[in-house]
Order: C-alpha cells, then structure tokens, then sequence
C-alpha cells in the first residue's frame, strides 16, 4: 500500500520576514506515517514547516513544504500512484494576495492586507480519485460538527473523515492526545476515546485498511 499524506501547517510568506500561519504542530499527521510505516505501508508525507524531526523509517519519504500552493503540487505528483490519500495538514484557506520583495516598513495606525483563496488540497484531488483509491480527510468544527463534517466527507470526496473534538481538554492543536469521531460515506460514526497520538494513529491506520479493499485482491 502507498499512502500519500500531508501534515502539518502552512506558511504563506508576506514579506522576506513574515508569513500568515497556524498552530499545527503536525503531531497527528507524523504519528499517521509511522503508523502507517509500521503496518507495512510506504509513505510520502509532505509536510509543511514543523518542529519534529523526519520520521526515520525506511518505508517514510519526507516532502518539506511551506505554502499551499507547494503542498498541492507535491501532492499532485504522488496522488495518482497513490492508494491512499490522508489529508491531515492544516492549510491556510488564503494567502496574501501580493508578497512584499522587501520587508513591509511600519507606516500609519492600520494596516489592511488582501488575502486571496489558496488552493483546495483535498478538494481539486478529490475530482481525480478513482473508485480504487481512497481518501481520508480532517475536520475542525465548532458548531452542527457532525452536518459540517459529512458535507466536506461529500465535498472533497473522501471515503472517511475524521473529526477533531475541540470540546475536550488534551485534544487537538499541539496535544500529544486527542479525541476523534470518524465518519463514512453511508453516515455511520465512530468514536476513539481521548488517547495518545501514537496510539490513535494505529487505530486510524487498523480502520484504514479494514475498509480499503485492495485493488485487485
Ligand atoms: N484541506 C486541503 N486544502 C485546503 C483546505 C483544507 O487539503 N486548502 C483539507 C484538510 O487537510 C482537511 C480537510 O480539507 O483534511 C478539511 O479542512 P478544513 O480546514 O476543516 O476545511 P475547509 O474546507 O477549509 O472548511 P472551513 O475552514 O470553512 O471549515
């Protein structure tokens, strides 16, 4: 099994010095490669820019990244030899819609900046995959989490989704826990008990590989 993963935050550069961000640490999604790894699988996790170090397994190859748009293009490459398609990063919607050549100098009492649309990662590959392949996509949502959760399962035509709880302490952005309910296409929800990353990441990948029916087995 090949499985194409991004992870991680992006970075979308304003200046020489500055960039729009957000707080994923990629925690989540690097626990996936291994998990991934350790279950036989061979990765590709492209990765925006993070704090850990390159997973060390053989069977991982680590993409770095910063912006969206890099992250789509890596993904894109790998996408269609790709059997499996775990989007867990963290890209921004938008970017700054002109990147200063020089560092913006501080002037009057506000500073207003356009933002343009960013790329749809899970989305524009989502029109690709075919009926073999299979697609994991992440969730964040505050309110009708479930109802939000099913229409992007629609939208960017994943088979799961899994859907981060931000009601619970110990879960989500830079935790080494987290709580999760996962989602498939006929509706049916499935919850993983706060716990370690690591240790949900196996679950994640067990629930991967059951439902994935290997092309041609
Ligand atoms: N995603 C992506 N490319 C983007 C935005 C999101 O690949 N430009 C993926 C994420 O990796 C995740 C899923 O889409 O698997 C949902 O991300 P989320 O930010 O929750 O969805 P959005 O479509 O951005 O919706 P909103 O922010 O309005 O809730």
């Amino acid at each position: 099994m090949h499985v194409l993963l991004t992870a991680g935050p992006t970075y979308e550069p304003l200046d020489p010095v500055r960039f729009l961000g957000n707080r994923s640490t990629g925690k989540m999604g690097y626990a996936l490669a291994a998990a991934f790894a350790e279950a036989g699988a061979d990765v590709t996790l492209i990765s925006g820019p993070v704090q850990l170090a390159p997973p060390a397994s053989p069977r991982i190859r680590t993409v770095r990244v910063e912006t969206a748009q890099q992250m789509y293009e890596a993904a894109a490459q790998v996408a269609p030899a790709a059997d499996v398609w775990v989007f867990a990063a963290a890209v921004a919607d938008y970017r700054p819609a002109v990147v200063e050549p020089e560092k913006i100098k501080k002037a009057g009492e506000t500073l207003t900046l356009e933002l343009v649309k960013n790329v749809d990662i899970a989305a524009t590959l989502g029109q690709t995959k075919r009926p073999e392949q299979f697609a994991v996509g992440f969730a964040l949502e505050t309110t009708n989490e479930l109802a939000h959760a099913l229409g992007k399962l629609q939208r960017k035509n994943f088979d799961l989704v899994v859907l981060n709880s931000l009601r619970d302490a110990g879960a989500g952005f830079g935790h080494d826990t987290n709580k999760v309910s996962v989602l498939d296409r006929a509706g049916q929800v499935l919850n993983f008990e706060l716990q370690a990353k690591t240790d949900l990441a196996r679950g994640l990948v067990q629930l991967i590989q059951s439902r994935f029916v290997i092309p041609h087995a």
